[in-house]
């Protein structure tokens, strides 16, 4: 009989991308997955450590569905990474795995099928050995594709901002080499893959050796322009988009690539977290605010209809009140397309955590409102600026109403229209006719 698997995935897309893996590997061994958590045998939790909140939502989700008869449950990522061996205390699990030992999931599962085992620890990030990007190599082909994937092409972090967990529930930062990321992105291609999301903890600070490329170039070190490069000359690819930027390796080049590369979106995510230089030196950001800002600017001069997103943190230890308007200033300055932020979150074992001057839970609610406010008052001026235009929109789901299709243009505005076709995973032009907070309506053309 053939045990069925279930994932479950937080966070951020590069866990999308490694559950997807994940499936890849487990459906290649012998394993079949279910969609549906009540029929699983083996239950998979792939986890997010960046904030409490997300841990907390995960360890009542377990305990929730393990209440099913289920043979295996495994959980990895930066919780399991994060948690060590204190894992095995909660809610009766069987294999904490970390994100670097993925491939070696199905061994797991069989060791516990078989009665090896009943609980195994994998949290080998391989700095030691040097053998980090070793998952990949053992990893399949690629089983499924859709019209828009993401692909890992960098991972981990040497950065450790004081509040963060991911360079220890990652590692440290490791480049894929350029080969695979083309041959995997060929392979996409070939199945019809429109879109090419390319991710990394720091994406732009992408070095992938080429040691065993012939693409006519010379070899040496790799940097994620010219990978961009490489990646718009395949046949098929109409959208390329690459997340998460440090603003501190935002380089020239690959602002002139964004003038270069048509298929290239014209849309960063550069995280500025605070827009107050002593926030920003504690934090270990490694730049200063107007640094920022002039780094942006220049990115406007060389490619003129460049936009922004950002991540901020509001109420990090010892922020005052004048500090924290620091940021409002900073967002107001840039006017970003889109933010997403955040509330601090003390993570154990992170150099904030230890910080004097902890900021009480309603001075941080009261800020994070106070921004949020101001974000979207840009985000709605950003809508409203595209009416009246056609915008090129990749149909990614059905809306609320009846006939309703969302997607996203080139900025990752969210626009809806009607339609009697399902649009889901096709390109379309629309005409923009009004504009919401979150979306922009429109009519297809
Ligand atoms: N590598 C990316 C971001 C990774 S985490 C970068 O450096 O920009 C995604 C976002 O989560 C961060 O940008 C930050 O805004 C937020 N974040 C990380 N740790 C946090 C914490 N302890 N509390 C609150 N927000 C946090
Ligand atoms: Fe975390 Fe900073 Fe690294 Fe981003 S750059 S992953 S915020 S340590
Ligand atoms: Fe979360 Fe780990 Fe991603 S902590 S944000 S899943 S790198």
């Amino acid at each position: 009989m053939a045990y069925k698997f279930y994932i479950e995935v937080y966070g951020c897309q590069m866990n999308v991308y490694d559950a997807s893996r994940i499936a890849d590997i487990m459906s290649t061994t012998g394993f079949i997955r279910t969609m549906e958590a009540s029929e699983a045998d083996i239950l998979i939790f792939y986890t997010c450590n960046i904030r409490e909140k997300a841990v907390n939502k995960l360890f009542s989700r377990i305990g929730a569905l393990k209440k099913q008869k289920t043979t295996v449950v495994a959980v990895g990522g930066c919780v399991a990474q994060g948690e060590g061996e204190a894992i095995f205390k909660r809610n009766n699990i069987n294999i904490s795995f970390g994100s670097q030992m993925y491939h070696e999931l199905p061994q797991y599962v069989n060791s516990v099928i078989e009665n090896k085992a009943d609980k195994i620890l994998s949290l080998n990030l391989n700095h030691d050995t040097n053998e980090q990007g070793a998952k990949f190599e053992c990893l399949p082909k690629r089983q499924t594709s859709s019209y828009s994937e993401f692909v890992t092409i960098q991972e981990g972090c040497n950065n450790f901002c004081t509040y963060c967990v991911v360079p220890y529930t990652r590692g440290c930062e490791y480049s894929r080499p350029v080969a695979d990321v083309l041959s995997e992105i060929k392979g996409l291609l070939a199945s019809g893959t429109k879109e090419i999301i390319l991710i990394g903890q720091n994406v732009n600070s992408y070095d992938g050796e080429a040691p065993y490329i012939n693409i006519g170039q010379t070899r040496g070190t790799w940097s994620l322009d010219r990978l961009i490069l490489e990646i718009s000359n395949l046949n098929g690819l109409k959208r390329l988009r690459y997340t998460t930027s440090h603003p501190k390796d935002l380089s020239i080049n690959l602002m002139k690539v964004h003038s270069q590369i048509p298929v290239l979106t014209p849309f960063v995510h550069v995280p500025v977290q605070s827009g107050n230089d002593r926030i920003l030196r504690i934090m270990n950001r490694k730049h200063t605010a107007l640094e920022y800002v002039e780094k942006l600017q220049q990115f406007k001069a060389i490619c003129p209809t460049i936009q922004f997103s950002s991540d901020f943190i509001v109420g990090f230890p010892t922020e005052t009140e004048d500090e924290f308007y620091d940021t409002i200033r900073l967002a107001q300055r840039v006017k970003y397309t889109t933010s997403y932020s955040f509330k601090y979150s003390r993570r154990k074992d992170t150099p904030a955590d230890k910080m004097e001057g902890q900021i009480p839970e309603d001075i941080k609610e009261n800020r994070l409102k106070i921004l949020q406010t101001s974000l979207l008052k840009d985000q709605i001026n950003h809508n409203k600026a595209i009416i009246g235009t056609t915008q090129e929109v990749l149909f990614d789901k059905a809306g609320k109403k009846k006939s309703q299709y969302i997607g996203k243009n080139i900025y990752l505005q969210s626009v809806i229209v009607e339609s009697d076709d399902n649009l889901i995973g096709n390109f379309r032009n629309v005409f923009i006719e009004s504009a919401r907070e979150n979306c922009v309506f429109g009519k297809l053309m």
